[in-house]
């Protein structure tokens, strides 16, 4: 088997008495859909920081493509693409600038192909020259995802994408997460809807408190249950059921 292109170990991240990560051990296989699903406060975003080098373990490792995060902070960061939970962009700039500045800051040049792919892809091609402030949250959304892709990381992490997010595009999501998957790209993404990590990943891991519960195929995982659903696996580990994707 190939190496993962993700390998966790022992990861603890502590903030104060609180801990947020408890020592995850996790790989991420090269070309998956991988879904993290738990609990609001569960330590998904945690995880997901400290991978993309937003921030620092208290112990343990996380690499990327064998390179450690920390130690290869560069090389790591070049490789992963975030969509961060919070939406975070500069409501002056327009779709294009924003995507430009992105692209600078990865120090890739952004072509007007690649430029045109994104903004089909992503369905902004009509909002080029629009600034971000004047964008729905849907659009917001949108864009973020292609910020994140500029630099065409070969591990994207995708947290909580459809939040708050309406039923078409979630699904139109969905179709590009797959389609992202289908040409290479390994995927990463967290979720609190059990709906959405059932619909979307070829594997899942319940994480709970800062610690993974199960990690497992979806197949493997289905037919093991004996006709059980997700929902009641998941309430078995983590003892309540989290709100149903609006
Ligand atoms: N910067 C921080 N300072 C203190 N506590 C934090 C901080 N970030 C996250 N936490 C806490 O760590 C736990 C895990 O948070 P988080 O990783 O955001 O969970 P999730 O993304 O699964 O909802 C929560 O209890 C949260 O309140
Ligand atoms: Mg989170």
């Amino acid at each position: 088997m190939p190496e993962p292109v993700v390998q966790i170990r022992g990861l603890t991240k502590r903030y104060g008495d609180l801990v947020a990560l408890g020592g995850v051990d996790l790989d991420i296989r090269a070309g998956e859909i991988f879904g993290l699903l738990g609990p609001n406060g569960a330590g998904k975003t945690t995880l997901i920081s400290i991978v993309t080098g937003l921030a620092r373990a208290t112990a343990g490792e996380a690499r990327v493509l064998g390179r450690d995060v920390v130690r290869d902070y560069r090389f790591t960061r070049r490789h992963v693409g975030l969509v961060p939970q919070e939406i975070n962009f500069d409501p002056f700039f327009t779709v294009e600038e924003s995507l430009r500045f992105q692209a600078g800051y990865f120090d890739v040049r952004l072509t007007e192909a690649r430029l045109t792919e994104l903004l089909t892809a992503l369905d902004l091609t009509a909002k080029r020259h629009t600034s971000a402030r004047a964008l729905s949250g849907g659009m917001r959304r949108r864009l973020l995802i292609a910020k994140a892709l500029v630099h065409e990381p070969k591990v994207l992490f995708l947290d909580e994408p459809t939040a708050g997010v309406d039923v078409e595009l979630r699904r139109a999501l969905w179709a590009y997460v797959r389609t992202l998957r289908d040409r290479g790209t390994t995927v990463v993404l967290t979720t609190h809807y059990l709906e959405e990590a059932e619909a979307l990943a070829d594997r899942i891991g319940i994480i709970d408190r800062g610690l993974l519960r199960l990690v497992e195929e979806k197949t493997a995982l289905m037919a093991r249950s004996g006709g059980r659903s997700l929902e009641e696996i998941y309430v078995e580990l983590v003892g309540r059921k989290e709100a149903a994707a609006p």
